[in-house]
């Protein structure tokens, strides 16, 4: 008999789960103004808001905490970080940050002018904010199979690089701040970019005389993906993928919450001393000193570790197989999910889950809720309200692909969670054909509105 996968780990703390009743929920939810960002995590059963931030730490972290040097310049723990740093990414310089977008607004700030366009895959919503917030512009450039949600493709996170090159060519570069491109896709559902994509825009990028970024807050996960998926690599160890992923570019940006497997934290990669130094004066304005930029030692410390951790092949497996289960479990009872399975998150195609709500009444934040009351499972929509409003023309967008994510912490639940996870989203499918009518918003930010908004049940 072939033994079963198991966890790399075993638990030597828990936290209580807290249980509640479908009545409660459906009250919180309405206090909430249908916006589960906006509960207390007392009122989650299982919470997959996200996967950033909410992973375990590791013994070896905790242990790497307790030897944090707190000193304000030139601490241990940041020397620590840049040798790991080096080693995971190749990159020579590197600023810390407190988080991911801490890291854009202070690389974004050295990089990207008013009436710039930044071409990528699908930029997550902090990385368009910090654009469009410059006065910049997002061009989407993934690739078409992205939004096709019948047809298994290894690497659906891709750049469409014949797109990617028109932008390049039809505009001056002195326009043109940086290319970014996302691993994995997060917003396209957590698809990994191929070795070969990223090769490419690696050449485009020189030919063109454009900086090329990599938001790299899941590069773990991708470099799995792209070991099991991309020939050729099948026997490459995963830093050493991550190493020639990171090869091809000019920087990076990190959010150190997802893959580094730490609570906070973030950075900034860069290839050479030039960028660098220029960042380096908004990182001490927004930030603090460059030898520790919004984070502790302690943290820092921790981060060091984690990149390690977050790059072990058993680790990976059991992180990405888990995610699977889920998919298919959900997949078995007919739900429409997204495929192939994201690294970090199973997708439902609330389209085709609630097709009779109109897309006006967001059909995935509806779905959302209901998963909440249902079994208070609690995910976050990634559809037309995240999607925000055009900047110019202030109108909805409406994007191809409308849907609920369940992100999945690292190292935090365990499998019979993801059954139960599976049986509340089944129980909302079985009932769907009564779900007739969404939401509405009662109040909105004028950016990012999707943290904040308030909604009323039509
Ligand atoms: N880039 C990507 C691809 C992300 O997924 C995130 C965060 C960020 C940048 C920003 O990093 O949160 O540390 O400031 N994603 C989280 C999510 C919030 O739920 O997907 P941050």
């Amino acid at each position: 008999m072939i033994l079963p996968r198991i966890e790399p780990f075993k638990i030597k703390m828990v936290e209580p789960i807290y249980q509640s009743t479908k009545i409660q929920r459906e009250n919180w939810i309405k206090d909430a103004s249908f916006n589960l960002f906006n509960l207390k995590s007392e009122q989650v059963v299982i919470d997959l808001l996200t996967d950033s931030g909410t992973g375990a730490m590791s013994d070896r972290q905790w242990a790497a905490m307790m030897m944090g040097d707190e000193s304000y310049a030139g601490a241990s723990s940041y020397y620590n970080l840049k040798e790991a740093i080096k080693n995971i990414t190749g990159f020579d310089y590197f600023l810390p940050t407190h988080q991911g977008r801490a890291a854009e607004n202070v690389l974004f700030s050295a990089l990207v002018k008013e009436g710039d366009i930044v071409p990528g895959n699908s930029h997550f919503d902090t990385t368009k904010g910090h654009i469009e917030f410059r006065k910049a512009k997002a061009i989407d450039c993934t690739a078409e199979i992205s939004t096709d949600t019948t047809i298994w493709h290894p690497f659906k996170g891709n750049v469409d690089l014949e797109k990617l090159e028109n932008v390049l060519k039809s505009n001056p570069p002195e326009k043109i701040s940086c290319i970014i491109v996302t691993v994995t896709n997060n917003t396209a559902g957590g698809q990994p970019v191929s070795m070969s994509n990223i090769r490419e825009v690696g050449k485009l990028s020189k030919k063109y005389g454009v900086k090329f970024i990599i938001d790299s807050a899941r590069f773990a996960e991708n470099a799995y993906f792209i070991k099991l998926r991309e020939e050729g690599y099948a026997n490459t160890d995963i830093r050493d993928i991550a190493r020639e992923m990171f090869s091809y570019a000019d920087g990076m940006t990190m959010s150190s919450k997802k893959d580094a497997i730490v609570n906070m934290g973030g950075f900034i990669g860069f290839r050479v001393e030039e960028l660098f130094r220029k960042a380096s004066t908004f990182n001490i304005i927004y930030e603090g000193f460059l030898t520790y930029g919004g984070m502790s030692g302690r943290d820092m410390n921790a981060l060091a570790q984690g990149l390690y951790e977050g790059t072990e092949l058993l680790y990976l497996e059991s992180r990405i197989s888990q995610v699977a289960l889920l998919g298919n479990k959900m997949k078995e009872y007919g739900i429409p999910v997204l495929q192939p399975f994201g690294g970090h998150a199973i997708f439902i195609n609330a389209k085709d889950f609630l097709p009779q709500v109109p897309a006006e009444e967001f059909p995935a934040q509806t779905l959302a809720v209901e998963l909440y009351t249902e079994g208070g499972v609690r995910g976050v929509e990634i559809g037309a309200l995240m999607a925000d409003r055009d900047p110019e023309t202030r109108k909805n967008r409406f994007p191809e692909l409308e849907m609920v994510r369940l992100a999945i912490p690292r190292r935090v639940y365990t499998d019979n969670h993801m059954d139960y996870v599976a049986a509340t989203v089944r129980n909302v499918f079985d009932r769907r054909d009564h779900i007739r009518r969404g939401v509405k918003i009662k109040w909105e930010a004028p950016i990012m509105r999707h943290f904040t908004v308030q909604l009323e049940k039509l």
